[in-house]
């Protein structure tokens, strides 16, 4: 039970990796704040968990601020922030515009600086606190067919680093995790693109030395891993859980 006694807020937890790890750490004896766009989205998860099921729509800043409260007045001053809402679409850079690439940083990277800066403050005033952000593969090789995705999660490594250098003297650590490709519903939609969706997914898989999709509990017991006292000594680190897609 690693998590006795901690408040969690975990966003994009309605599904996927987000879920996933809302139930690893509530298996561990977290409370934790399930958020996504939608109530009806994480009503189950966190029913199952015993969880608080909250809106944060981690690209307007009002969501941000209302969610962050409602979750803090709910269970507690927040001790890990998991940033996981993502968006990912498979364009290839010529094909984009500034919308998509407006979008892509908005989730990505703008949504886990505005949900870190709501947390962040409260984490450092009480001495204590746990970020692991969700990065990917592709912020560190660059993912052909995603080039702003690749960006943005570029974008959250490098804002890892630089929080956990900045917060280290708070009593504040900040990881990521990068995951390879994960069989969830972000992955297999590349699939509507036939095909090309088809191979671009069997591209990812083969640049894994271990040639398989990694599952969404691989992640979430990573995450949970960095956002334990396991990993006290840890922070500033982006840790590949991609079945050895670095080592290619
Ligand atoms: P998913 O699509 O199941 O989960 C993403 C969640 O983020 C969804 O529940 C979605 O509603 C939520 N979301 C999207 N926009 C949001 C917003 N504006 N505010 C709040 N929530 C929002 O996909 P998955 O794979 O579980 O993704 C989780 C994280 O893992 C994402 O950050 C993704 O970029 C990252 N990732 C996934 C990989 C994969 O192969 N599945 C590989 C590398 C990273």
């Amino acid at each position: 039970m690693r998590f006795e006694d901690r408040r969690a807020l975990v966003t994009g937890a309605a599904g996927g990796i987000g879920a996933a790890t809302a139930r690893r750490l509530a298996a561990e004896g977290a409370q934790v704040a399930v958020t996504d766009l939608e109530l009806d989205g994480v009503e189950s998860v966190a029913a199952e968990i015993s969880g608080f099921a909250c809106v944060i729509d981690v690209t307007d800043d009002e969501s941000v601020a209302a969610g962050v409260s409602a979750s803090e007045s709910e269970i507690g001053p927040i001790d890990i922030l998991i940033n996981n809402a993502g968006y990912g679409a498979d364009f290839f850079f010529t094909r984009t515009d500034a919308a998509v690439w407006d979008r892509q940083i908005a989730v990505n990277l703008r949504g886990t600086l505005a949900v870190t800066h709501a947390v962040l403050g409260g984490m450092q005033e009480r001495g204590f606190g746990v970020i692991v952000n969700v990065a990917s593969e592709a912020g560190r090789m660059g993912s052909p067919g995603t080039p702003v995705y690749s960006a943005a999660k570029a974008g959250v490594i490098g804002f890892t680093k630089a929080i956990a250098r900045e917060s280290a003297r708070y009593g504040v650590r900040c990881n990521a995790v990068a995951p390879g490709p994960i069989e969830t519903a972000m992955l297999l939609g590349a699939e509507a693109l036939g095909d090309v969706g088809r191979r671009m997914i069997e591209g990812m898989v083969s640049r894994t030395a271990m040639k398989r999709m990694g599952q969404p509990e691989e992640v979430a017991a990573v995450i949970a891993f960095l956002a334990s006292d396991d990993a006290s000594f840890v922070t500033g680190e982006a840790l590949g859980v991609s079945g050895g897609m670095g080592t290619i």
